[in-house]
């Protein structure tokens, strides 16, 4: 989100944030967590090539066995998360960054170690089949979220302005009220163009794909070729209505991206909750049967 510069209405209006240089290290959230990652990837996938070469690849080898547990410490890592975000409160268990961090990349090693488990085959049991692909999913939306997220944010950034989803409605309300009112108290060219070409783009917060491309729908060129049959006296609130027409636009975008942010966490967080189920469900057929 763009830094807030004016409060108008509820809707902060900001400079577009520059555009940063391109480099891994501005891609990852923190560059030591990044390399201690890649470090566990590098020791995990070295002991599992030592395995291979010296002993048997098997879920129930010592080698296997050891994966698993690493694998459910890692789940466990990572579900602490979620408990970390509702206890946001509690200043003593550190950071939730710290959390948020432990979750991407110790969710990330999971998987590696479930797949080490599994000797990165399918398993043939129904049990242990539904376990491995729920971890597939559940790391694969996690990774397309965290994508997801850096192409909203960078979007968002070039937006002038910054508001929460819930206030989109009420906030669309009172732009349209306001457009509605210059529209009318102007008269004549504007108010033809109001009410033939805006009112009806101005009424609801509108999703559309085409703001994932960073569009922003504020009808600029139908303002410059308005602009030669304004009478000057009125420039004035072709201005007004150009930058509600503009904000509205920008709610537009900003509707559309938090939207499926909010939607993507549909498609991660309940078949992550069913993951930690199965698992805890294989642990008890594998200890009792
Ligand atoms: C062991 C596997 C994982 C489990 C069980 C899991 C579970 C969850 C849960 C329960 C939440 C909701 C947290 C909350 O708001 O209460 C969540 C959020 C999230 N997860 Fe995962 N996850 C896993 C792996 C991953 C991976 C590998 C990634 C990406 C690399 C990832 C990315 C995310 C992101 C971006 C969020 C939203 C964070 C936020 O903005 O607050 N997850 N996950």
């Amino acid at each position: 989100m763009t830094p807030a510069g004016s409060l108008d209405h509820g809707v902060a209006t900001g400079r577009p944030a520059p555009a940063s240089p391109h480099s891994w290290k501005r891609a990852v959230r923190s560059v030591r967590s990044f390399k201690v990652f890649a470090g566990a990837l590098v020791v995990a996938l070295t002991i599992y090539l030592v395995n291979g070469l010296v002993g048997v690849v098997s879920p129930d080898s010592a080698w296997g066995i050891g994966y698993g547990i690493g694998a459910t410490a890692l789940l466990l890592a990572a579900l602490a998360y979620a408990v970390r975000r509702r206890t946001l409160s509690a200043r003593t268990v550190g950071p939730s960054r710290t959390y948020l961090l432990i979750h991407l990349y110790g969710g990330t090693l999971f998987l590696v170690l479930a797949l080490m488990h599994s000797g990165f085959a399918m398993p043939q049991a129904p049990l242990t089949g539904i376990l491995w692909l729920l971890g597939i999913w559940v790391v694969g939306t996690g990774v397309l979220g965290v994508l997801l997220q850096k192409w909203c944010a960078a979007a968002l950034g070039q937006l002038t302005t910054e508001v929460q989803l819930v206030r989109i409605p009420e906030l669309v309300e009172q732009t349209r009220a306001q457009a509605e009112e210059v529209a009318r108290t102007a008269g004549g060219v504007l108010g033809d163009l109001y009410a033939s070409e805006l009112a009806g783009a101005m009424r609801t917060p509108t999703f559309r794909w085409r703001s994932f491309a960073g569009f922003v729908d504020d009808q600029a060129a139908r303002f410059e070729y308005v602009r030669a049959m304004v009478p000057p006296e009125r420039h004035e609130s072709l201005e007004a209505l150009r930058r509600l027409v503009r904000a509205k636009a920008e709610m537009d975008v900003h509707f559309a991206l938090q939207t499926m942010l909010r939607k993507w966490l549909w498609v991660h967080v309940p078949t992550a909750v069913v993951l930690a189920a199965v698992l805890g469900l294989h642990i008890f057929v594998t200890l009792y049967y």
